[in-house]
């Protein structure tokens, strides 16, 4: 597909530095990372009988996949070693927080002050963390999968079953090590994952609820194939889940509907405004500009809830998170019980 429509094009070899020169500094990050499947996939991907399965569809050897240009963006990050592109990671730091060429000395000077080096890194192209809008925005241009073709035709998830921004942050991806010390210009390192604050985390969940409706109306404005045979019958793909479109539009009604309680219990315009802008739409053919519009005029209420909001008003959805279970891949669901009770006692 085109790279100009792609919501997460390939990060810039030429301006990745690769994982080693994050673990200078932020060295348990890194350790935890390694444990997680955005970096363990980096061998078991294409060992996958899944793999296996696409390639074939696709028309590619399964050992291309690392280099080919519609995997690599949202599975790999290269960097430009020995005068030569290379896939050298799966899912990065670099993946999520932007490639840190011209930010990684920007973002930890100590003679700057914080609002400082927020801004200068964020302009050179950081996803930091203080911009929750930019940090959280790259999981949907990966989760939410664009690329109509590669669903339709190979099998491959158009959505992530059941991604959810907090619980899926809070497992395995979390890697919160930083503290404020008095005195101390930039964060420091702790040995200890450190809990979210529930601020935070309330707005990680509401921010995911808004980000997840305006990412999945923008990729089902994409569609152009027909769900539909001519009999009228929707189109089953070979895995017997209906088209990319559809899948698509299932998952937009779920989270809107998701807002709608949200929105019963605490009071936020940003979370009105996209409900109705929701509800202007109707899906059938021809109203592509629509939805494509919808999408964005959500994305705009994101952002600006995310500049509006703080969280501690938001106490209301507390019941809510408390039924989240932190996502970890691989786990039997006892063993995600127990990690659930674990991380519920970390909480303050
Ligand atoms: C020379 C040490 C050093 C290196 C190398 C380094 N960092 Fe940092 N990083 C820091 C320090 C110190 C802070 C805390 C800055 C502050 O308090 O504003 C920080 C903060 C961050 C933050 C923001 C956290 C926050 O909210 O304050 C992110 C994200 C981050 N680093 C990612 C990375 C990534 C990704 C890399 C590798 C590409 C990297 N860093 C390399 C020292 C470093
Ligand atoms: C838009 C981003 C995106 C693109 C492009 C993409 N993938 Fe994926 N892929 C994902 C995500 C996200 C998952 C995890 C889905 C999940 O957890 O259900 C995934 C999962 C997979 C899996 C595991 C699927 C399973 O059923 O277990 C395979 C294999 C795979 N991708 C191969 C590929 C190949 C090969 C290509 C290129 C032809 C490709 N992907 C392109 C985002 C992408
Ligand atoms: C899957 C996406 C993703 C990956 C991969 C990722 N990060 Fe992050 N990172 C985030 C998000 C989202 C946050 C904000 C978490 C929050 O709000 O509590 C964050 C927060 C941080 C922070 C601030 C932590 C704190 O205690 O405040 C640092 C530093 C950081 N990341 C560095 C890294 C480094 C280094 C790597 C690679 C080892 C990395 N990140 C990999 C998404 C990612
Ligand atoms: C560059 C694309 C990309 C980005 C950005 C990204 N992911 Fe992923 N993520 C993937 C792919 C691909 C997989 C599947 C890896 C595999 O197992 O092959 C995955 C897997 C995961 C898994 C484990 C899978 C499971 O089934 O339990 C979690 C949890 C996860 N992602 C959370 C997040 C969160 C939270 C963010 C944002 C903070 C994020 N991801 C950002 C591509 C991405």
């Amino acid at each position: 597909m085109n790279w100009s429509e792609a919501q997460h094009p390939p990060l810039d070899p030429t301006k990745t530095v690769g994982i080693e020169s994050c673990a200078e500094c932020h060295e348990e990050m890194v350790d935890r990372w390694s444990e997680s499947a955005h970096a363990t996939s980096f061998e078991t991907l294409i060992k996958s009988e899944a793999a296996r399965n696409i390639a074939e569809i696709a028309g590619i050897q399964v050992s291309e996949i690392p280099t080919t240009a519609s995997c690599v963006r949202c599975h790999y990050t290269r960097e430009f070693l020995h005068s030569a592109v290379q896939t050298t990671e799966s899912i990065s730091c670099e993946s999520c927080h932007g490639p840190a060429l011209d930010w990684i000395n920007l973002h930890n000077v100590k003679s700057k002050s914080r609002a400082e080096r927020v801004s200068s890194a964020s302009e050179a192209g950081m996803k930091h963390p203080q911009r929750l809008y930019e940090v959280v925005k790259t999981c949907f241009e990966c989760h939410v999968v664009d690329d109509e073709q590669l669903v339709n035709h190979t099998g491959h998830p158009a959505i992530t079953n059941g991604f959810e921004l907090l619980s899926w942050y809070e497992g395995e991806t979390s890697h919160n090590y930083l503290v404020s010390k008095p005195g101390r210009s930039v964060k420091s390192h702790s040995s200890q994952l450190q809990p979210i604050p529930i601020d935070r985390r309330r707005m990680l969940f509401l921010t995911g609820k808004l980000m997840h409706l305006s990412y999945t109306l923008k990729v089902i404005s994409r569609a152009t194939d027909p769900p539909v045979d001519p009999s009228g019958e929707f189109i089953k793909l070979k895995n017997g889940l209906p088209t990319f479109a559809v899948q698509h539009s299932i998952q937009a009604r779920r989270i809107f509907d998701e807002l709608v309680a949200i929105n019963k219990i605490i009071d936020a315009p940003e979370i009105k405004a996209s409900i109705e802008i929701y509800q202007s739409l109707s899906f059938v053919t021809g109203q592509k500009k629509n939805i494509l519009e919808a999408g964005e005029k959500i994305d705009l209420q994101t952002r600006a809830f995310t500049e509006n909001h703080n969280g501690s008003e938001f106490h209301g959805i507390d019941s809510i998170l408390e039924t989240l279970v932190p996502r970890y891949s691989g786990l039997e669901k006892d063993e995600i019980e127990k990690v659930s009770q674990f991380m519920s006692k970390l909480k303050p």
